[in-house]
């Protein structure tokens, strides 16, 4: 949803070849049957491979002959494309920088080197040339012959490490392996799809994920089926378009009109297709390939599968992305980390150790050894550990917190019981012995427990906003449901369930919400469960929203089904980590979520009081207003436990 906003409307065209008046007849054609066009990108070569092409590009560059459509096109290479080119590569010196397009002439624009070009909102990385092993570090040589230069490749490496999702990716050639575990009944034919591209496409592509990437070069076209990027909830259709006016009748023109990412809602932006299969770019991925299926797949399955084999084409841009590159300064090679060598050898500009002579051991991760952190945790496949690289079991000092240390993060962030430094050993903080929740506590209320399993127990709320007011809690002193363990989470799954049935057979429908605050003293989490009549469960949505708006926030929002891991992960990625939290989940399983910022405070009973107003007693918002003494409070959790007997899981 873009609030009625037109999204852009883009033309693609594979490798022009020089056959410009081809190109724009086909502009005007396409424009008046399924038109109007905000512009024409073109990848591939643009220029031809037979100088007699040439004379039939030259009145479009000096302007005699008009361009229809603002006209955008990378791979500057082939037949005059220096001649042509040079005045244009003259402007760009002059202009000090070329990102959004040097102008040829009216409407043409040459996208030299790489860059991010902002067309109607839509961010548009582009990487023009193609790899040339002999020129990849000569920023000349790179120009005069169409290569990528070392440096243009870089800056989009630091590029991808922005924040912004990159809606659109030109390259000239395909990336290699694109085809990796993919459908291969839509195959073109005529091309061995396993060993076409190459490996700089394909690392940024993996680096970039983009939402769509354009590629020419092949004279074919192909449509691969969406893939998934592994840590990023989008995903990305490769394209490869075929060259302009070809006798092959290979598609050379493709429309597209999508919604710029930042205009877009998260939910949109994690549309998943069916046909949607793993990311191409990971190893093993092609071993994973199916042939002829379009069945749904278990997605859950693929994002595992993605965590697994990611490929770490990290680069370290920390220091000084804006700034240009004299030198490697303190950064790591990227190269000697990923190769264990670098093919330039002594010559090369980064660091080839960890400072003070401290080698890089062989096989390291490259955010483990450059961040100090590595998001892919437990699945790396990379090394983790800076001093032993031998068996994982060699000690680490006591009260350290294992996930972290090997598994290089721990989702109970500072909450974690255990130390997650190594200068800091200390004995594993014991739970609060004054903490209420804790069963092991002397101070447990043991005759608000309803029900006790293996992971989790159920209990009657102190001061209930209404009979069959209770809380799901972990047994161990955990801060928060987001975090548990995941046999606690599937046996709170089963309690939750449960106490759904429960409540149905009453004519209920469940509402549950957490508040997550990280205190110094530690929380312990409880997720609450609140019956509301059937007929208002479809007010409890609105609501929520409308009384978070009025308190200052909104609500991301969820729609899971049962066991839904995408709404898991989801979830994870928006309140993972330790971020405080307040999520509600609505009857029907949706989910609103709002990660709290550092800081940002929310009413403390905010959502009792929500409920007490849908329950029509406003009035018990406070839960000073409802304590019980203790027999009030045995009968409620006898009256309880009666209703639940038939659904307890734990019988
Ligand atoms: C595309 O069509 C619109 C009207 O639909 C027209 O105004 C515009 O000039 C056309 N552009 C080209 C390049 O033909």
């Amino acid at each position: 949803m873009n609030g009625g906003k037109q999204a852009p409307r883009i033309l693609v065209f594979g490798d022009v070849l020089g056959r410009l008046d081809a190109l724009f007849k086909r502009v005007q054609s396409v424009n008046k049957s399924n038109g109007p066009f905000d512009a024409a990108l073109c990848v591939g070569q643009f220029f031809p491979e037979d100088e007699r092409w040439v004379e039939g590009m030259e009145g479009y560059f000096t302007g005699e002959k008009p361009v229809p459509l603002p006209t955008y096109f990378i791979g500057d290479y082939g037949e005059g494309a220096n001649s042509l080119l040079a005045p244009a590569r003259k402007t760009a010196l002059d202009l000090g920088f070329s990102m959004g397009g040097i102008p040829v002439c009216d409407n043409l624009f040459y996208l030299k080197g790489s860059g991010i070009l902002n067309l109607k909102g839509l961010r548009i990385a582009y990487l023009s040339g193609r790899y040339i092993p002999d020129v990849y570090q000569n920023a000349r040589g790179a120009e005069a012959s169409g290569g990528h230069f070392e440096d243009d490749v870089d800056a989009l490496r630091a590029i991808a490490d922005d924040k912004e999702i990159t809606d659109i990716f030109l390259s000239n050639e395909w990336p290699l392996g694109v085809h990796n575990a993919a459908d291969s009944s839509s195959d073109p034919n005529g091309i061995d799809l396993a060993s076409t591209g190459s490996d700089i496409a394909a690392e940024l592509a993996s680096l970039l994920k983009p939402r769509y990437h354009f590629a020419g070069s092949e004279g074919v076209f192909y449509a691969r089926e969406p893939y998934i990027n592994p840590d990023s909830t989008h995903v990305t259709r490769f394209i490869g378009v075929g060259a302009v006016g070809n006798d092959k009748k290979q598609k050379f023109a493709h429309a597209l009109a999508p919604t710029p990412a930042s205009e877009m809602s998260p939910l949109d932006l994690a549309a998943r297709p069916t046909n949607t299969t793993p990311s191409p770019y990971i190893k093993g991925a092609h071993n994973k390939s199916t042939t002829g299926t379009t069945q749904k797949r278990d997605v859950s399955q693929m994002d595992k599968a993605n965590e697994e084999n990611v490929q770490h084409w990290r680069y370290d841009t920390s220091q000084g992305k804006r700034q240009k590159r004299n030198d490697g300064g303190d950064r790591v090679c990227f190269e000697f980390v990923k190769q264990g060598s670098c093919s330039r050898g002594e010559t090369c500009k980064f660091k080839h150790d960890l400072g003070n002579g401290v080698p890089i051991p062989k096989g390291a991760c490259f955010d483990f050894v450059t961040k100090g952190r590595c998001e892919k945790g437990a699945d790396c496949r990379f090394k983790h550990s800076l001093e032993d690289w031998g068996p994982a079991e060699k000690a680490l000092p006591p009260g350290s917190c294992f996930d972290f240390f090997r598994k290089g993060q721990c989702e109970r962030g500072s909450e974690c019981r255990f130390s997650h430094s190594l200068d800091d050993p200390r004995p594993p903080r014991a739970p609060p012995s004054a903490c209420w929740f804790c069963l092991s506590s002397p101070n447990i209320e043991t005759h608000l427990v309803v029900s006790v399993g293996d992971h989790c127990y159920c209990a009657i709320a102190k001061g209930p906003l209404c009979p069959g007011h209770v809380l799901i809690l972990p047994i161990e002193h955990q801060p928060s449901i987001v975090s548990l363990p995941s046999d606690a989470e599937l046996e709170l799954d089963k309690y939750k369930h449960s106490i759904r049935e429960c409540f149905k057979k009453q004519g209920k429908a469940t509402i549950f919400f957490e508040r997550y605050l990280q205190l110094r003293a530690g929380t312990h989490a409880h997720l609450q469960a609140v019956p509301i009549p059937l007929s208002m469960a479809s007010l409890a949505l609105s609501s929520f929203v409308s009384s978070a708006k009025e308190v200052g926030f909104s609500f991301e929002v969820i729609h899971q089904e049962d066991n839904d891991n995408e709404a898991k992960q989801r979830l994870k990625e928006l309140v993972g980590g330790g971020v405080n939290y307040f999520i509600v989940e609505l009857h029907e399983g949706t989910l609103l979520v709002h990660p709290l910022p550092q800081g940002e405070k929310l009413p403390m009973q905010f959502g009792r009081e929500v409920l007490a107003k849908i329950l029509g007693t406003p009035e018990r918002g406070d839960w000073k207003q409802c304590k019980l003494d203790v027999s009030e409070e045995t009968a409620l959790a006898d009256q309880f436990k009666e209703q639940f007997q038939e659904f307890d899981p734990m019988p």
